[in-house]
């Protein structure tokens, strides 16, 4: 079922989703290829589209991805935060984004899917346009996917943490991905979220981020 959210209300409501997610409905697999069938429609350098979409709902590998994200999600939580100025909302928001993200490491595998997003090629030693390049060829189809999952009363939540240290070489092995050839855009969460009422997000002024004929 749709939502019928205005684009704009989709652009602005999108959120991620941790606490929120709904583990014990299931999610079928026609309607998460209805969200890449629309997310496909996203661009690609030189329309390559070398994207590749690797869903996992076996319990065993759910739980060994989890369990990949939650060891590298524990160094993650103890290495020292950023610091904000007094009044900035990101320094407002950091205790309850560190408390939702580590409900999400403690739950990930409870979330009926989970999707890696791939692309062909690695980027590591790459000059950095065909870095932007890479993964501009990638991304805008993920966060499209995001999109097309809340118009229909899913969520997500995009998260990296996955491919720190060896985690993507060992996410790789597990599901037979080719790391030496494809490389990982992070690890996505799919379900049906509990009720569809999300807000806006706080954010830093347009006047402090945009920059006009000089820096
Ligand atoms: C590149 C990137 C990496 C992220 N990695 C993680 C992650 O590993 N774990 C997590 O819980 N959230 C992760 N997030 C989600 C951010 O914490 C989230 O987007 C931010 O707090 C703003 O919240 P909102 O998306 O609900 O507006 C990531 C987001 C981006 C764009």
């Amino acid at each position: 079922m749709k939502l019928n959210l205005s684009a704009d209300e989709v652009l602005t409501t999108t959120r991620s989703v941790r606490k929120r997610l709904d583990f014990d409905r299931p999610v079928g697999r026609e309607i998460v290829e209805e969200c890449l069938d629309l997310a496909l429609q996203a661009p690609s350098g030189s329309n390559r589209q070398t994207w590749h979409w690797m869903f996992v709902t076996d319990p065993a590998k759910k739980q060994a991805l989890a369990d990949i994200y939650a060891k590298n999600f524990a160094l993650y939580a103890s290495a020292p935060a950023p610091e904000y100025a007094a009044g900035d909302s990101r320094g407002e928001r950091m205790g309850s984004v560190r408390n939702s993200a580590q409900y999400l490491a403690d739950n990930f595998h409870r979330t009926p899917i989970l999707m890696i997003p791939c692309i062909e090629g690695r980027f590591e030693n790459l000059p950095t346009a065909a870095q932007a390049g890479g993964w501009g060829s990638l991304l805008p189809a993920v966060w499209s996917f995001m999109l097309a999952l809340r118009e229909r009363g899913m969520g997500s939540a995009w998260t990296t943490i996955h491919l720190m240290n060896d985690g993507e070489k060992q996410a790789a092995e597990l599901l037979g991905i080719p790391y030496d050839k494809v490389t990982q855009g992070g690890l996505f969460p799919i379900a049906y979220t509990q009720g569809t009422d999300f807000k806006l997000a706080q954010r830093l002024p347009v006047s402090e981020v945009s920059h006009w004929e000089t820096w």
